[in-house]
């Protein structure tokens, strides 16, 4: 699979959607910057893509050090400032199997990573990519987003930030020449969509994820949801009236 981007920097690679899109990109004439926590995930990952006929280069970085971020940030757009961003790391937490609720240390976590890293990336790189007059920037939400599901509500709050921020720049930034695009995906197979309580309807691979991601950011569609049947089924949710949303939802065994 190819497309016309030369620098792709993807967050959250040594996982299951983040590495299945850097194979996707991988080819001669790439560069690919993969960043993650484990170091290990990465260099293996890092090889495969080699193996395919990319550049690689490995970043270990918590992104919730948002002042290390900037660091690697800053040295980044001075060096080689990248055509196509996919901020795609994330985790996810839940109310528990016991319905305890979510902790606030879990709760500041998450809102730390999926919303202020995304947000703090974005915001690091967009002034460089404003400056050269191009760059695409894809965004990884989630169905998620459309609808708060009682079993995750924060993480459904934080996709639901992203997927309003990434609209919001798309509009503000088409006229500088920069592509921002909404990802959306359902259930992909991973160890985060394993990990979550409930019912998981039309689960994807990674790979089939990473493909049709591929095919959206190179059409350049504002919002790449899928799969189809829930993509809709999540919609109407948030087009209901919120009280028949509820108890659709309950019918279908989503209440917590
Ligand atoms: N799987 C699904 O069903 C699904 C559905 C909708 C949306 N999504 C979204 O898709 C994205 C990828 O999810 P996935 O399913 O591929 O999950 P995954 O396999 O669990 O991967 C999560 C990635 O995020 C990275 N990460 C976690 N905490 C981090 C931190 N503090 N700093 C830097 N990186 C960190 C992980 O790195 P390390 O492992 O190296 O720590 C890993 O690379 C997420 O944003 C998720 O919300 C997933």
């Amino acid at each position: 699979m190819t497309s016309t981007k030369s620098t792709v920097l993807i967050t959250g690679a040594s996982g299951a959607i983040g590495g299945a899109l850097a194979k996707a990109y991988a080819a001669p004439g790439r560069y690919i910057i993969l960043q993650g926590r484990d170091r290990g995930r990465l260099d293996k990952l890092g090889e495969d893509c080699q193996a395919l006929g990319a550049q690689v280069a490995c970043v270990v970085l918590d992104l919730t050090d948002i002042a290390q971020l900037q660091q690697w940030l800053q040295a980044l757009t001075g060096q080689n400032l990248p055509d196509l961003v996919i901020a795609n790391a994330g985790i996810n937490i839940n109310n528990g199997q016991q319905r305890q609720g979510e902790s606030w240390h879990d709760i500041n976590t998450l809102i730390d990573l999926n919303i202020k890293s995304t947000l703090a990336l974005v915001n690091g790189l967009v002034p460089a990519m404003r400056q050269r007059g191009s760059g695409q920037i894809a965004l990884i939400s989630s169905l998620a987003a459309y609808y708060g599901l009682p079993v995750t509500p924060s993480y459904c709050a934080s996709k639901a930030a992203i997927k309003a921020y990434g609209e919001a720049m798309r509009g503000w930034l088409a006229q500088d020449g920069i592509k921002v695009n909404v990802v959306m995906p359902g259930y992909v197979e991973s160890d985060m969509s394993a990990n979550m309580p409930g019912p998981k309807p039309f689960v994807w691979t990674a790979e089939r994820a990473a493909s049709t991601i591929v095919k959206g950011l190179q059409q350049n569609r504002g919002r790449i949801s899928f799969p189809f049947p829930l993509n809709a089924g999540t919609w109407l949710l948030s087009a209901l009236p919120a009280s028949w949303s509820q108890q659709l939802l309950a019918w279908f065994n989503y209440h917590g």
